[in-house]
């Protein structure tokens, strides 16, 4: 990160910190070694991104607006360390975060990273489904990595990272949001978002692995286009008010860097088995399954360790799922 850009991420961290309460020109100074005509130059230049100050004499700086929209500087502020976390590539619009992801991966740039956009023009979701991606509302971010993963746990991937993602919501926002397998983030029978993970496997080893995930934020009802309305909802319906999207992003940043990393290292299949219940909507629901072999109608009984879905069919037999398309039957 280049000089001038660390030192107004300082700048705002200490703000942040200090909430509602000054922080002293001069402790900023000290802090990062510059005079105090240059912290006042750092100010002028986050004022150019939308943010605001009161300055007080003897006093010093609280912020008193920030950016509503993605803002590089303040979703890093936001993040716990940001001097851990993977690089981070901003974007205004974009084609699809995945497929700029799998481009910088097929450029050799250093992974792991994330790239954020504030809107996709051709974002995408399972199944060649399009995914909903205006601006400004919503967060469209990716992560890329080239892990070495033995294949055949891929396959619980999206869940993993779907429990941690809920998880980290959950705690954050006080929301009992839950999992549709197998990879919906859901609350109350509606759409919060969902994950789309594309992987290159090479020669039975993996070599790039992609995990992209929209989640609805801002987003109002009138805003939706008409076939979501009724299927889709976003954190501020939930809450009832306006987030602030970039300290969003930075919570969702944390929880797939900390799931990514959990997933390289832990005990994967028992501890899945222990944390998805927790979330699974499905449980002791009656679906409808779409599969390659066509639709089955049962119980959705809970996963197995491998994140397959056992579903007890009508007909009496125990079929496992390990893809497909899950709807809800209505009562
Ligand atoms: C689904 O529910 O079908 C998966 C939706 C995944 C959407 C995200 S938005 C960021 C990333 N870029 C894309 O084009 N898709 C994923």
């Amino acid at each position: 990160m280049p000089h001038n850009e660390s030192s107004s991420l300082i700048i705002l961290q200490a703000l942040l910190k200090a909430d509602s309460d000054f922080v002293s020109g001069n402790d900023l100074a000290e802090k990062l070694g510059v005079s105090r005509v240059s912290i006042w130059g750092r100010m002028e230049q986050l004022r150019s991104q939308g943010f605001e100050f009161e300055a007080v004499t003897r006093k010093g700086y609280r912020i008193t607006k920030k950016p509503e929209s993605l803002n590089p500087l303040l979703a890093q502020a936001y993040l716990t360390n940001p001097e851990e976390c993977p690089d981070l590539v901003f974007l205004t619009t974009i084609d699809s975060t995945n497929d700029h992801a799998t481009r910088l991966l097929a450029n050799d740039y250093e992974a792991p990273f994330f790239v954020i956009s504030n809107q996709q023009t051709l974002g995408r979701g399972r199944m060649g489904r399009k995914w909903h991606s205006p601006p400004s509302s919503n967060l469209y971010l990716s992560f890329g990595s080239r892990p070495y993963v033995r294949p055949d746990r891929m396959q619980l991937f999206t869940l993993w990272m779907g429990v941690y993602v809920a998880r980290h919501l959950r705690d954050w926002l006080d929301l009992d949001i839950g999992l549709k397998w197998p990879n919906d983030l859901f609350y109350n029978g509606k759409k919060l978002g969902g994950m789309l993970t594309e992987a290159r496997v090479d020669a039975d080893s993996l070599r790039e692995l992609i995990f992209g995930i929209g989640l609805n934020v801002n987003q109002t009802k009138e805003d939706w286009p008409k076939e979501l309305t009724d299927s889709a909802t976003s954190l501020r319906e939930l809450t009832g008010g306006e987030l602030d999207l970039n300290k969003t992003a930075a919570l969702l940043i944390e929880a797939i860097y900390k799931g990514y990393q959990a997933f390289l290292e832990g005990n994967i299949r028992t501890n899945f088995e222990s944390m998805w219940p927790e979330f699974d909507i499905l449980k002791g629901q009656t679906i409808e399954a779409e599969t390659r072999d066509g639709t089955i109608e049962g119980v959705a009984s809970g996963l197995d360790n491998r994140g397959s879905l056992i579903v007890k069919t009508t007909k009496g037999t125990v079929t496992t799922l390990n893809s497909g398309d899950v709807h809800l039957k209505r009562k």
